[in-house]
């Protein structure tokens, strides 16, 4: 595969990434059950049996169980360890006694949450590490220090960001010597900022010079690493106008309209990695079956321009 920049750092790395959000329960503090637990197990089983390696965590997510039941799954099955590879984030901080919702890249808060995370995910090591959206209060120069301890002691091997538009990356960028090599953005059929930097600029009618601009061409640039999140739209596709679109091509070209979302992404010659929210094994599979799908040009501007719901300038 050409153009695919992460796999120079992380050999082994899938183009698809099974998004973890979704596993150990709701977003409370109530044990892991058993229907839960199974729940994992069929997700991540289904994720490696279409050759994805690559799951994507939060320290966040469900309050930390998603990274404690796949920590169950890894202790279950020690060989699992070394066949895939985790990333996982942290800089949210959830509302507490000391403060509201708040975001943190100090280096006292990103180091004690990587140790919450591998104590919950049972490993020595995270493959990757993503600051999960920008802290206008960071220090740069701590942080970067901060990064370098971490991999040095072996306890997280690359890094990246979330949520970022260019300049700010470029920002972390110049203070960190190691490289920031994945930005994760949440990009779909949904939600399409990321294109219309691009395509309406210098649009009279539409046009807007927002912090999107120049965020694909300096990844793509710089070999930083473009992750989907929210790749199948969280499902509200359905109730959209893209809706018909979906289905009828989904229809002519024998795809389920999953696929067809996750083939749109991988038609970018920017080469994405969509993040797959899903826990549904079925859904997964469809997803999957995006890697052998060639989208035509027509159909994908068909995709694009019903989606944003207006012809193109
Ligand atoms: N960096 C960030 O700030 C950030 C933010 C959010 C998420 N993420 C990551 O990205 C991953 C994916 O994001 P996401 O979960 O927001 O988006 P997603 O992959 O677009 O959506 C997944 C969710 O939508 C449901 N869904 C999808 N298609 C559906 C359909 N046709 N009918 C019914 N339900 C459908 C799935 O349910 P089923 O499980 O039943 O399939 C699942 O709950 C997360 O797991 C997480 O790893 C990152």
């Amino acid at each position: 595969m050409t153009n695919f920049p992460l796999l120079t750092q992380l050999p082994g790395a899938s183009r698809l990434i099974l998004g973890c959000m979704g596993l150990g329960g709701g977003w409370n503090q109530e044990p892991v059950g058993e229907a839960e637990l199974r729940k994992a197990r069929e997700a991540v089983e289904a994720a490696l049996s279409v050759g994805i390696t690559l799951f994507d965590h939060a320290d966040i997510y469900t309050h930390g169980k998603a990274e404690q039941v796949f920590g169950t799954l890894l202790s279950e099955s020690p060989s699992l360890r070394d066949r895939l590879l985790l990333q996982s984030k942290c800089g949210i901080r959830f509302a507490d006694e000391a403060g509201p919702g708040r975001y943190d890249l100090s280096a006292w808060y990103i180091e004690r949450s990587v140790e919450a995370s591998l104590q919950r995910l049972r490993t020595d090591r995270l493959d990757l590490l993503l600051l999960h959206r920008p802290d206008p209060l960071v220090d740069v120069h701590e942080l970067a220090e901060s990064l370098s301890r971490l991999h040095r002691s072996g306890k997280v091997r690359c890094f990246g960001v979330s949520n970022m538009h260019a300049a700010q990356l470029a920002w972390l960028q110049s203070a960190c010597s190691l490289p920031l090599a994945v930005n994760q953005l949440e990009m779909s059929l949904l939600r399409l900022d990321w294109l219309e930097a691009g395509t309406t600029f210098n649009d009279g009618a539409q046009g807007r010079a927002d912090a999107w601009a120049g965020t694909l061409e300096h990844c793509q640039r710089q070999g930083v690493q473009l992750q989907a999140w929210g790749a199948l739209a969280q499902g509200r596709w359905r109730e959209h106008a893209v809706a018909g679109t979906l289905q009828t091509m989904a229809a002519r070209l024998e795809l389920v309209p999953e696929t067809l979302l996750v083939a749109w992404l991988l038609r970018h010659p920017s080469c994405i990695q969509p993040v797959i929210g899903s826990t549904d094994p079925a859904r997964i599979r469809a997803c999957a079956a995006a890697l052998d799908v060639q989208l035509s040009r027509e159909d994908w501007y068909a995709l694009y321009v019903a989606a944003r719901g207006r012809p193109l300038p």
